[in-house]
């Protein structure tokens, strides 16, 4: 593999990816509508690198674009970020959502067909495990009922996938099923830079501590967990991000299609996540506590063995080094990359 196509590459997991690709001496084409990203990103991840990325801004729905990319450069493989991901969004606009994460997906997969390009990466998400039924949750387990549109467009992704590569096994694809990515690259450059207010615990935590946002909603105090509030299993980005080079290496030796938790295999709960966050930050978070929010589960963690074994990957970062770069990021840039 050495010319690769990053869908969504200016985005938050998407960034920190192609970073580590340029580091490592990929070629690296990055194709994105900036729906949810700033070109800014990938002008850092250069700087950074002192390497440059092909950018192109554009929607992977646009077959035009699509041609283009595959014909300019001879790709080898395709990590594929680009879609949309906020959970209550796609309650209000589930067309929206599956025309952009499944249609998107699915003319992507018939540009690289065309093209013959058959190594793909598909970032997909805890998600589709629905309400765990027990815990670790590890990639031989049922997958569930997502609770929402988002987690549906996954599900169906990854089922639409299957089917692509039962009918015709020289396509090599493999879908990481993320938990929940936090951190942010320790130079501080870069980061998760969400439009308006945060749907997420750590981006909101980190707003609070700047002082943009006036106080955290931890919802729920009475779920069946140590201390009632939500447990998740947070990886770090650079973790993550490592993640899709083993997956990379994995494509090459053409086994056909994987599935892989991308987790620590570690429950933390917000409470604990807010302590976290105060010891590395020297920052008090003010919080109070509320309802549950809809859709939500008591605990979700993963059981990341299998990458482990097979794709030779393993979190190496702490709670700790989560909490200090998600600080060393949002303290440098306290209004993302427009500030
Ligand atoms: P992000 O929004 O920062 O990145 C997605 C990128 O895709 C953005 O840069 C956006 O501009 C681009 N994009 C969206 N629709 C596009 C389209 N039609 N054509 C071209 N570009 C398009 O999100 P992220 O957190 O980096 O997530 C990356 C992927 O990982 C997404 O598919 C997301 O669903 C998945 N995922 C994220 C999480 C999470 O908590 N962050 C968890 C599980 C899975
Ligand atoms: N939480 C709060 N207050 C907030 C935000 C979140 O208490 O303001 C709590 C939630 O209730 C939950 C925990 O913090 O217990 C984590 O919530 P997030 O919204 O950060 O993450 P989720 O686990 O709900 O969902 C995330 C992504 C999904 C992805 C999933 C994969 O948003 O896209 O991880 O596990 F599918």
């Amino acid at each position: 593999m050495k010319t690769v196509l990053v869908t969504g590459g200016a985005g938050y997991i998407g960034s920190h990816t192609v970073l580590q690709l340029l580091e490592q001496n990929f070629s690296v084409v990055v194709l994105d509508n900036l729906v949810n990203a700033s070109a800014e990103s990938l002008r850092r991840v250069e700087n950074i690198t002192g390497k440059s990325v092909t950018f192109v801004q554009g929607d992977i729905r646009d077959t035009t674009v699509l041609d283009s990319v595959f014909s300019k450069h001879s790709i080898d493989a395709v990590i594929h970020f680009a879609g949309l991901k906020a959970v209550g969004e796609s309650v209000e606009k589930p067309l929206e959502y599956y025309e952009n994460n499944v249609y998107g997906t699915l003319t992507l997969c018939k540009a690289m067909r065309q093209h013959g390009v058959k190594n793909l990466v598909f970032s997909s998400s805890a998600t589709v495990y629905g309400d765990p039924v027990s815990l670790p949750l590890h990639e031989k387990m049922a997958t569930g009922q997502p609770t929402n549109p988002y987690g549906m467009s996954k599900l169906m992704v990854e089922h639409m996938l299957t089917d692509l590569h039962k009918s015709d096994d020289s396509w090599n694809i493999v879908l990481l099923r993320y938990f929940n990515p936090v951190g942010a690259h320790h130079s501080g450059q870069i980061g998760e830079d969400p439009n308006g207010i945060p749907n997420n615990l750590m981006p909101y935590i980190s707003q609070v501590a700047t002082g943009k946002l006036a106080q955290l909603s931890v919802f729920g105090d009475d779920y069946d967990t140590p201390d009632g509030t939500g447990v998740r299993d947070y990886i770090h980005v650079v973790d993550l991000a490592n993640g899709h080079l083993k997956a990379l290496d994995r494509l090459a030796l053409n086994m056909g299609l994987d599935v892989y938790n991308l987790g620590t295999g570690q429950g933390y709960s917000v409470l604990e996540m807010i302590k976290a966050f105060e010891d590395a930050s020297g920052q008090t978070i003010n919080y109070k506590i509320a309802p549950r929010r809809s859709g939500d589960v008591a605990a979700c963690y993963a059981d990341p063995t299998l990458a482990a074994k097979e794709l030779n990957w393993n979190a190496v970062k702490t709670l700790e080094d989560m909490c200090k770069d998600v600080w060393h990021w949002q303290s440098n840039n306290p209004m993302g990359y427009n500030g």
